[in-house]
């Protein structure tokens, strides 16, 4: 359990599996997750590509159903669909996901600051000073201006929309942020900057974080534990300073292998990923 000991899990899996079926194959992308996280707590997903992460965030945020299992939000069980308005704002409110591609969080017509304001006015904010100091603090927050505020999404670069992405959902004031690869595209002072504004925020508020990442060490900045997932199974979950400095897991020591250092053999790290194989 990763957070503030003692408090009800703002977020909980249980025993949760997921299955594709495209014509006559059928892949096991998610097999028995479970995970609890408390209010401040950031619980790291690693795997490489194929493991299950994207499959994970979906299900958290009801995108995507489990064939088994379930989830909580600060007690409550996800429902499967969401009917009415409040039922929505109070989904959204809950938990909130940026996504690697920021293009589905934003929306194409309007400009970011636009697009900051209607998710406060949506939410309850109705004095228009007070959500305009507001626009301007999250755009500050994750290191965007007037201009960008007024650009369309098509007209940011990359880095900026990504920006842009993590302040709509942080507009929402969420229970639970779920980061999908959120910060892999941003250079390293942006990404640091963005960083430190999720720890700012976790302290400040209490918001729980589940952050989806191949970086390892952007984990072990922002995560206290992190969960390894292989082929959808999860091959270990501990505090993450304990599962880097020791891991258990072949899987898990291949991983820590792979990012590149002074000596590394690309060609070992294959034929060793090779050789896991028959774990699956
Ligand atoms: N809509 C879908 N239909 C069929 N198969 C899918 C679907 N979405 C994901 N999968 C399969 O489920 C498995 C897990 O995919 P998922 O996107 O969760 O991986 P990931 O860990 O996020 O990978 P990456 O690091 O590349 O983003 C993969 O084998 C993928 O091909
Ligand atoms: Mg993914």
């Amino acid at each position: 359990m990763t957070g503030t000991e003692g408090a009800p899990a703002l977020l909980e899996a249980r025993g949760l599996r997921k299955t594709y079926r495209t014509g006559a194959a059928e892949v096991v992308a998610v097999d028995g997750l479970s995970f609890a996280l408390r209010p401040g707590g950031a619980l790291g997903i690693v795997g490489e590509s194929g493991s299950g992460k994207t499959t994970t965030a979906r299900m958290l945020i009801g995108l995507e159903h489990p064939d088994e299992g379930e989830i909580l939000v600060q007690g409550q069980r996800l429902a499967r669909s969401v009917r009415g308005r409040a039922a929505r704002l109070a989904r959204a409110k809950a938990v909130q996901i940026v996504f690697q591609d920021p293009y589905l969080s934003l929306d194409a017509r309007i400009g970011i600051g636009a697009t900051l304001e209607g998710v406060l006015r949506l939410h309850g904010s109705h004095d228009r000073t007070a959500r305009a100091r507001r626009v301007a603090e999250l755009l500050g927050q994750v290191g965007l201006g007037a201009r960008e505020a007024a650009a369309l999404p098509r007209h940011l670069s990359g880095g900026q929309r990504q920006r842009a992405a993590i302040a709509r959902a942080l507009a929402v004031d969420p229970a639970v942020l779920v980061l999908d690869e959120a910060v892999s595209a941003l250079d390293v002072s942006v990404q640091a900057q963005v960083l430190n504004l999720l720890s700012d925020i976790r302290r400040d508020t209490g918001i729980g974080l589940v952050f989806v990442s191949h970086d390892l060490a952007v984990v072990r900045y922002v995560c206290d534990e992190a969960l390894v997932m292989y082929r959808g199974r999860t091959m270990e979950h501990r505090p993450v300073g304990d599962l880097l400095a020791a891991p258990r897991h072949p899987y898990t020591r291949l991983l820590l292998a792979s990012v590149p250092h002074p000596g590394w053999n690309p060609d070992s790290i294959s034929r060793r990923r090779r050789e896991l194989d028959p774990l699956a």
